[in-house]
């Protein structure tokens, strides 16, 4: 499916807002994910994305049929860590399915890497989340283990995976 990966605008809030919006993707991510995302919480990420260092951190729409329908990012790390940079993203649930994550994962990771002087670009899914690990795999990443009890979402424990993508 078409799609393009383009920098947020204001204009994408209330696109964000109604995708953003759902159980089915908030349980998958850090609670720092708002439940319900409302439109404050769309125009907070927005502008925390627009403000950021251009030289830390890549932070793209997922834009089909001119609207904003998922997220994803790349952002480096600090201290001992700055020569790696992690991975997120989440797309709006009538999307899934269509190889749109895969694709957009493979062009941010070779733009992140043209971009910023890092080595390595990880994700961190929970164990159970088939649909991002084989997106992860799909892209080249590799699973280098699983932290048992690693993460604790909604009242429970869950393992999660370390994947990892190297510079050529
Ligand atoms: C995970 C997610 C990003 C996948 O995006 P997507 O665009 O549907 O992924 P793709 O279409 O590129 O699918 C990649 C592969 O995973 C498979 N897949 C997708 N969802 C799956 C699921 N729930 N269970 C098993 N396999 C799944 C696809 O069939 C495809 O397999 P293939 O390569 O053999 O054809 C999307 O489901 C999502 O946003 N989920 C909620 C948020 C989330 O989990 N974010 C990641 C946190 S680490």
């Amino acid at each position: 499916m078409n799609f393009e990966l383009r920098e947020w605008t204001a204009q994408d809030i209330p696109s964000l807002a109604h995708y953003a919006d759902n159980e089915k993707i908030a349980r998958w991510l850090r609670d720092a994910y708002p439940y319900p995302y409302t439109q404050k919480d769309a125009e907070n990420y927005i502008s925390s994305c627009l403000s950021a260092p251009k030289d830390k951190q890549l932070c793209r729409a997922i834009v089909v049929d001119g609207s904003a329908v998922g997220s994803i990012g790349v952002f480096c790390c600090g201290d001992i860590y700055r020569r790696s940079a992690e991975l997120g993203y989440w797309l709006a649930e009538e999307f899934w399915g269509k190889g749109i994550m895969t694709a957009a994962t493979k062009q941010i990771c070779t733009a992140a890497f043209e971009s910023f002087d890092i080595v390595r670009i990880y994700a961190e899914p929970f164990y159970d989340n088939a649909g991002s690990r084989k997106v992860l795999e799909n892209a080249g990443f590799v699973l280098e283990g699983v932290m048992k009890n690693g993460v604790f979402k909604l009242g429970q424990l869950h393992d999660y995976c370390m994947y990892a993508l190297l510079r050529n």
